[in-house]
């Protein structure tokens, strides 16, 4: 039916280690990989294990640059349920990563058409994304690309679906935002390549549905189908069933 595979782990902790040996030898590869970094729960044990590969080979990611994947729109940027405040939590302090290495969307920029093309620029000249990790929306979000009758191709303001704006990340916010700025499925789908990250029974429903589905807005996830190289990983708990 897909050749979208999920490599079943015994564990979410097996499924991160995996996640984590695959960035590492990508990595090696190439040292100034171009991370493009989803947060939410999904990868932070993945980000943790990086840490632990950093104190073994402090070197390790010296020239690693990363890209914020999404954010939600007008939340300070220093509110602790946003995606920077996360990134600079697991990825980019514990790793060092500073702003020469580093892009994401601002979260109060006041023209979000501008803000998109200023993250557009920037990827263009930084040259792509060598690897784009992601997770999943319960809803089949991908970023904050949101189901829908239809898709902006680029990086874009979304409109917040009533599940996503109940997401765990923004439960201490006194406003839950409305919108969100994202990469769209062309900046992902461009990433050379993509590893999705799926674990826990709340999401076995979702995965059963993203691996039996064609191509469709309906179901952002389901355009990682027409991509080459993606990798999915998840645990027994999420496939159970599937
Ligand atoms: C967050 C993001 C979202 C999450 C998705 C799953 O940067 O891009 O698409 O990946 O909402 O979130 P968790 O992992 O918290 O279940």
């Amino acid at each position: 039916m897909t050749d979208l595979q999920p490599v079943v782990c015994d564990t979410a902790e097996a499924m991160s280690r995996q996640a984590a040996d695959l960035i590492v030898s990508l990595l090696r590869e190439d040292p100034s990989l171009l991370l493009c970094a989803a947060t939410g729960s999904t990868p932070t044990r993945t980000y943790e294990l990086l840490l632990e590969r950093y104190r073994a080979e402090p070197g390790l990611f010296d020239r690693m640059r990363v890209l914020k994947l999404d954010e939600w729109y007008e939340l300070e940027m220093e509110h602790p349920g946003t995606c920077e405040a996360y990134l600079q939590r697991h990825l980019l302090g514990p790793l060092g990563i500073g702003a020469e290495r580093y892009a994401g969307f601002d979260s109060r920029a006041p023209d979000s058409d501008a803000e998109c093309a200023r993250i557009r620029t920037w990827l263009a000249d930084q040259g792509g994304i060598g690897l784009c990790i992601l997770g999943i929306g319960r809803n089949g979000h991908l970023g904050l690309n949101e189901p829908g009758e239809s898709l902006p191709p680029h990086a874009h303001l979304a409109e917040l679906r009533e599940e996503t704006r109940r997401h765990p990340m923004l439960v201490d916010a006194s406003e839950r935002p409305r919108h969100g700025l994202t990469l769209g499925m062309a900046e992902i789908l461009q990433s050379r390549r993509i590893l999705l990250l799926v674990s826990g029974a709340g999401k076995r429903e979702i995965l059963a549905r993203l691996l039996a589905s064609p191509v469709t807005t309906a179901l952002p996830a389901s355009f990682l189908h027409l991509h080459p190289a993606v990798t999915l990983l998840c645990d027994r708990e999420a496939a159970r069933g599937n």
